[in-house]
């Protein structure tokens, strides 16, 4: 485990991203920042288009099945599991709407979890599904809690990896034990967590994220991961030509091309700093924040040995403080309880120090 962080041994990879020279960005729960070779490789698709048209498609299938490949490689699954999709909440709504659902099957769900998984079981209900929403009685006992509630008629687990507004991160190999145990498929948002944590998904069933956070690559653009359990289990319910001749298939028209050209490129950067070095970046910056919050007396609600890249401090008028830290030149959000800081392997201790020490001035205040 390297214990200087990897941007502040190489200028080179800070150099990547210019918004840090004159920002103390720490958001990338919102949305990650691109660098700089991203834009370039998205420019080389319209220049592709421009220069040959729909002749250059060749080329772009190859890319699609390589980036496919390499996706599945890193996730721990076979390149047939990945589906692309547009962003998590169209992954999310494709895989509810296809799930063959029977009467009485339950679905569980904590009941502050995000509206793109809260939101996408009116077709489930219709098929005589039921909403099992559970609630949370403490950060630390999210999963225990989740894990109670799943039993022998429930169909569907879903959850977010890492709570956009809490941070707590669940353990997915715990919950796949558990859910097939009971005969249940576990569903999983992770849109907060891939690319900040190492995840594995040899145990999942089904697993969703977007690109725009810490994976850095923007908007439009998802990926929908499923295992050949949750396929039996489904009908892909949006129909099209990419799926006419194999109604078993997902995938059912175009991916998002620029954006693949955008990923791989996204993909070959993260692989030249090291995945490992990533991970261990996010995890030293955590450790660097929550150090530094404890210094400064500020309440973390996000559990300590439960957590991937966000932390939430407990903050009375949440959207105030946020105001108050961006005039003084930083970027957190105000969720849930209170502020959000997101720090990717980009930012330095430093900045997660200042944040800290700025973050208690402003709430004393
Ligand atoms: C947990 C979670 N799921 C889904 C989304 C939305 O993602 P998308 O726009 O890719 O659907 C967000 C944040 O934007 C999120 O925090």
């Amino acid at each position: 485990m390297p214990t200087v962080p990897v941007v502040e041994r190489s200028d080179r990879f800070r150099g990547l991203f210019p918004y840090l020279d004159e920002r103390v960005y720490l958001d990338t729960a919102a949305a990650g920042l691109c660098w700089k070779g991203h834009g370039e490789a998205v420019a080389r698709f319209y220049d592709d288009v421009k220069n040959r048209g729909y002749d250059a498609r060749p080329e772009w299938w190859a890319l699609l099945n390589r980036v496919r490949s390499r996706v599945a490689k890193w996730l721990g699954v076979k390149a047939e599991d990945v589906t692309f999709v547009m962003n998590t909440t169209d992954g999310l709504n494709l895989a509810s709407h296809s799930i063959d659902f029977r009467k009485g099957d339950r679905i569980v769900l904590a009941d502050d979890e995000f509206p793109s998984v809260a939101l996408i079981w009116a077709a489930a209900e219709r098929a005589g599904a039921e909403l099992v929403r559970v609630k949370i009685p403490t950060e630390v006992e999210r999963q225990s809690a989740l894990l109670e509630a799943v039993d022998g008629r429930t169909r569907v687990l879903a959850v977010s990896q890492t709570h956009s507004s809490t941070g707590t991160t669940v353990d997915l190999d715990a919950l796949a034990r558990h859910c097939h145990a009971q005969g249940a498929l576990l569903m999983v948002d992770g849109i907060q967590a891939l690319g900040a944590v190492s995840t594995r998904l040899d145990q999942v069933d089904i697993y969703i994220s977007s690109f725009f956070k810490w994976m850095l690559s923007g908007f439009g653009f998802g990926v929908l991961v499923t295992s050949p359990r949750a396929r039996q289990a489904m009908t892909p319910a949006w129909r099209g030509y990419a799926n006419m001749d194999d109604p078993t298939q997902l995938q059912y028209a175009h991916v998002n091309i620029p954006a693949l050209y955008g990923l791989d490129a996204t993909l070959d950067l993260f692989e030249e700093i090291g995945w490992d070095a990533v991970y261990a970046q996010v995890r030293l910056l955590g450790d660097a924040l929550v150090a530094a919050s404890d210094r400064h007396g500020l309440d973390l609600i996000t559990p300590r040995n439960r957590r991937a890249g966000i932390f939430v401090f407990r903050a009375p008028d949440g959207e105030a403080a946020r105001l108050t830290l961006a005039k003084r030149n930083i970027s957190v959000s105000a969720r849930g309880e209170g502020l959000r800081v997101s720090p990717h392997f980009y930012n330095t201790t430093q900045e997660v120090e200042r944040c800290a020490a700025e973050m208690a001035e402003v709430l004393a205040a």
